[in-house]
């Protein structure tokens, strides 16, 4: 309960991001999201520091081919999306035709996965937040990423130490709830 209360998005990230040995508990702990038919119907892209240039470049060819009349500073802010955490994870759904598990169950099993990486990462004190974005149906981007036709990112988990001030308590929700009588 406190997990799941506690959690909150952390949009300013800096250094340390988890470790090899750290990173991989965090996927661990996410890839046990609830998967209908075991069909494992996602996988995990790490963008390492080094790997976030390339990406940040591959984004803003993306937004070049979107709007060739894009300024520089324009292409340099979309670029720039890439720096602002140590480490992305690229959650890819991988959804495939199944006689019993229809696409959208597939594709909620991946959002499961996101979800857990989010919650494992600030369950051991990593800052986290998951983005989403038109690059990441952008073709350029997409075969920078290796993605396969039937593929799609499904988020950017930006993951690194919480930087800036801790975000304002959370105001309670009345919940959506009804009973079927
Ligand atoms: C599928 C999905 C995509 C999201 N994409 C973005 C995004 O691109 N940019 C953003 O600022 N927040 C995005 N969010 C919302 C944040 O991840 C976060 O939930 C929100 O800022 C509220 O913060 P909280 O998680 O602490 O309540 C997305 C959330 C989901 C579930």
């Amino acid at each position: 309960m406190a997990a799941l209360r506690g959690r909150r998005s952390r949009p300013a990230l800096t250094g340390p991001a988890p470790d090899h040995d750290e990173l991989r508990q965090l996927l661990s702990a996410a890839c046990s999201a609830p998967d209908h038919g075991r069909l494992r119907p996602w996988r995990l892209i790490v963008v390492d520091s080094a790997a976030r240039g390339p990406l940040g470049d591959a984004f803003a060819a993306a937004h070049a081919e979107r709007d060739p009349a894009a300024s520089p500073e324009e292409l340099d802010r979309t670029r720039a999306k890439a720096m602002r955490a140590p480490m992305i994870v690229v959650v890819v759904g991988a959804p495939r035709p199944h006689p019993k598990v229809p696409l959208r169950e597939q594709q909620a099993s991946a959002a499961c996965v996101a979800y857990g990486l989010v919650l494992a990462a600030d369950a051991r004190g990593f800052g986290a937040m998951w983005r989403t974005g038109w690059f990441g149906d952008a073709p350029k981007v997409r075969a920078h990423l290796g993605l396969a036709e039937d593929e799609e990112v499904t988020g950017w988990i930006y993951l690194g130490t919480p930087a800036g001030s801790p975000p304002a308590p959370r105001t309670p929700l009345d919940l959506p709830v009804s009973y079927l009588g």
